[in-house]
């Protein structure tokens, strides 16, 4: 990376006390921010992540690409990081191991654990990760997509059966738990949809038991010329008016 790319990335480079060129940069790793300082330029991910940052489920294996112990997950993809300059990461969301296992192991960890849990523990966190980039496109993987994508760690001590089963168990817990996810999401829309139902139905009946204005009746005008007999169309009399006639007949009498 040149030094004006290495800037762009949100990196500064200076220079040792050897002499050689540092950088200073930013990593992403498992969603948070981590600082580095002071590195070599040519650093790898792989050190940089165990050495410097802590974090240790990152094997070192070969350190040349070949065993796919270090393997973590780059923008999703699984990348052997021990290929990759540290400071090429800058802005990049890396997820490591660790986030998979604590505090609760992932169903990918657990499978590894139930199947694998024989094998010598160094290649499976990346074993771990490259599963999980599977899963992630494909939730029913064959025997043979297994096999493939998998096909680039090296586990001498056992066989692939193990981790096409553990691969299957994880995608069948997996499938169950977003199952239960959605079946929880949709409950929740319908328990939102009914409050709302019984929100609207209330508002309604308080406006119903609300007291109404008095009803008015109209007043027609009584024009003399058609005044008549109280019965007559036209012959209305305005409101009170009969009233008071009545009392008036009344008081006569
Ligand atoms: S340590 Fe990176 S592939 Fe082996
Ligand atoms: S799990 Fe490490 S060699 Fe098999």
């Amino acid at each position: 990376m040149s030094e004006a790319d290495a800037g762009e990335a949100g990196a500064h480079a200076g220079a040792g006390s050897g002499g050689w060129p540092t950088v200073d940069f930013e990593l992403t790793v498992n969603g948070a921010p981590q600082r580095v300082t002071g590195a070599w330029v040519g650093e790898n991910l792989l050190f940089v992540l165990r050495e410097r940052l802590g974090f240790t489920a990152v094997k070192d294996g070969c350190g040349e690409g070949e065993c796919g112990a270090c393997t973590v997950l780059m923008e999703g993809r699984p990348t052997t990081a021990c290929l990759v300059p540290a400071v090429a990461a800058t802005g990049l969301a890396i997820e490591t191991p660790e986030v998979h296992a604590v505090p609760q192991p992932d169903p990918v960890a657990a499978a590894l654990a139930v199947h694998a849990g024989a094998g010598c523990g160094f290649c499976l966190p990346g074993i771990g990760m490259e599963m999980r980039a599977l899963l992630a496109h494909n939730g029913k993987p064959s025997a043979a997509a297994i096999r493939e994508t998998l096909s680039g760690h090296r586990c001498r001590c056992l066989p692939p059966e193990r981790f096409i089963a553990a691969t299957r168990d994880a995608a069948k817990t997996l499938a169950h738990k977003q199952a239960q996810a959605r079946a929880q999401a949709d409950a929740s829309a319908q328990d939102a949809q009914d409050a709302q139902a019984e929100r609207e139905l209330q508002a309604e009946r308080e406006l119903q038991a609300e007291p109404q204005p008095p009803h008015e009746s109209p007043i027609y005008p009584r024009v003399p010329a058609q005044a008549g007999e109280r019965t007559q169309p036209g012959g209305r009399a305005r409101a009170g008016e009969n009233d008071s006639e009545h009392e008036q007949a009344g008081a006569r009498s």
